[in-house]
């Protein structure tokens, strides 16, 4: 893959090991717009999603984790739901093997109980079929919400404190950390929003309390591997404080 800007392995400001997360939005619109159904603005999403995973390692993610279905996406139509599951099954199914040359790492998080058995299915052989990877490390949520992650998280400590397993004192926010579904990952460094919503919509919000969040208004089906760079590109000009004073 070859950027109208410079390749930020060679930007010092940027770290390679870069840990992005992105709200995807605007499929609807993008397909409305052009008097199209919206499962279609969701197809033309999936292949923005291939072209920025392969193109990952030139920009210098090494994380990249994919807010595909909320807890609160179940409210759409059956159609629009189903479509969108059958197209994670597709999405896997087709770049299972291309996972696996290229070396990424996919998982998935999110409750997975309310799930069809097939998809579930699906996703564990995913997580095991490239469990060996470790240039690219894609995590895919759905049925995925903050707010949900941290009370089933809670939930599981307080029982392990009531059973005697954990101590009181032994609840950190290192320990909370190593519980969530994200206890794979380092926390983001970026949120990027598409679509112009400047809106966090209950995406990783334990994780991201120190991240930059970016708000464009490109549509996530307009969203290309060169939008991804230029916004990777500026942020390596940012300074990070982490509640600290400048240097
Ligand atoms: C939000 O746009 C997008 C979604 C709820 C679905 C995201 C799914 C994909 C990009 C498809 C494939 C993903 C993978 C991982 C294969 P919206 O539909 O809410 O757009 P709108 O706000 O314009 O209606």
């Amino acid at each position: 893959m070859t950027f109208d800007q410079p390749s930020n392995a060679e930007n010092p400001a940027c770290s390679t090991q870069l840990h992005v997360a992105v709200i995807m939005d605007g499929n609807g619109r993008w397909a409305t717009n052009r008097g199209w159904p919206r499962l279609v603005g969701h197809r033309k999403g999936a292949e923005r999603v291939r072209e920025l995973v392969n193109a990952c390692p030139d920009i210098g993610i090494k994380y990249l984790t994919l807010y595909a279905f909320s807890t609160e996406n179940w409210k759409r139509t059956t159609e629009e739901v189903m479509g969108l599951m059958s197209l994670f099954a597709r999405y896997i199914k087709r770049e299972a093997g291309r996972m696996n040359r290229s070396g990424v790492r996919m998982r998935i998080i999110g409750d997975r109980s309310r799930l069809d058995k097939n998809l579930r299915d699906l996703f564990d052989w995913v997580e095991q079929e490239t469990a060996g990877n470790d240039l690219v490390h894609l995590t895919i949520a759905v049925n995925y919400g903050g707010r949900d992650e941290i009370r089933r998280t809670t939930t599981d400590i307080a029982r392990d404190v009531a059973a005697g397993k954990l101590r009181l004192e032994d609840v950190n926010d290192e320990l909370i950390s190593k519980r969530l579904d994200t206890h794979f990952l380092p926390d983001p460094d970026l949120v990027v929003r598409t679509s112009g919503e400047t809106r966090v919509s209950n995406f990783l919000p334990w994780q991201a309390a120190y991240a930059e969040y970016v708000f464009t208004p490109v549509l996530w089906p307009d969203f290309t591997p060169q939008t991804m760079n230029t916004i990777v590109q500026a942020f390596g000009t940012r300074e990070r404080r982490f509640g600290g004073v400048p240097k």
